[in-house]
């Protein structure tokens, strides 16, 4: 198939192949969302909560096809501290106001890759009292021995682009996931 990105945009690197097309991404999600659905009731008061920015495609197709009330909230996470060195530990840098006391809270990520951020995050916000928290991420690149209640897919260990992930800001908007041929100077990822 012809891959709809310009070459201008791609800067020299080389899109490798297309991972999961728009229309496999569609179905999974569909799945997905019709799973949460049925494991949650309206007592709940689900939240899910988005971890900017990569999530944000997903979690628009995701919540478009979930069947029971819920609200969407945000955070914004980053695993740099002031000085741009990794320090593994996640700063909130925009933080869910709503107070998370008994209700539902389902985190939405976008891969799991190292986890360095879902283990800051997640009990930064178990403090907060929800009645349950559980996470799904679209990709697992399963590195780590985590295991969120609900997972896309088992992603393959190469750098992805589209449908929200995202390389220095580009590829994003991309329908599909594909993977990208990485310089040595771009395989920091983090
Ligand atoms: P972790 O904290 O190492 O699990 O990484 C999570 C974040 O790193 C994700 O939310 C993405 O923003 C980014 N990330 C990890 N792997 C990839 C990838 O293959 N492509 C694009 N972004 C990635
Ligand atoms: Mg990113």
């Amino acid at each position: 198939m012809s891959i709809a990105v310009e070459e201008g945009q791609l800067g020299g690197r080389k899109l490798r192949r297309v991972v999961y097309e728009a229309h496999q991404l569609q179905k999974r999600v569909s799945e997905l969302a019709t799973e949460i659905s049925g494991a949650y009731g309206p007592e709940d008061r689900l939240l899910l909560i988005g971890i900017l920015k990569g999530s944000f495609v997903f979690l628009a197709d995701l919540v478009r096809r979930m069947t029971i009330p819920l609200q969407i909230d945000f955070v914004v996470a980053s695993s740099y501290g002031p000085g741009q060195s990794s320090t593994g530990d996640v700063q909130l840098l925009y933080d869910p106001p709503a107070p998370l006391n008994g209700r539902a809270v389902l985190v939405v990520e976008d891969i799991v890759d190292s986890g360095t951020t879902l283990l800051n995050l997640v009990p930064k916000l178990r403090a907060r009292g929800p009645s349950s928290l559980e996470i799904c991420a679209l990709l697992h690149k399963r590195k780590i021995p985590l295991d969120p209640r609900w997972v896309g897919f088992d992603a393959p260990n190469e750098f992805l682009v589209g449908y929200g992930l995202d390389l220095a800001e580009d590829f994003r908007h991309l329908p599909y996931i594909a993977s990208l041929q990485l310089t040595d100077e771009l395989t920091d990822v983090s």
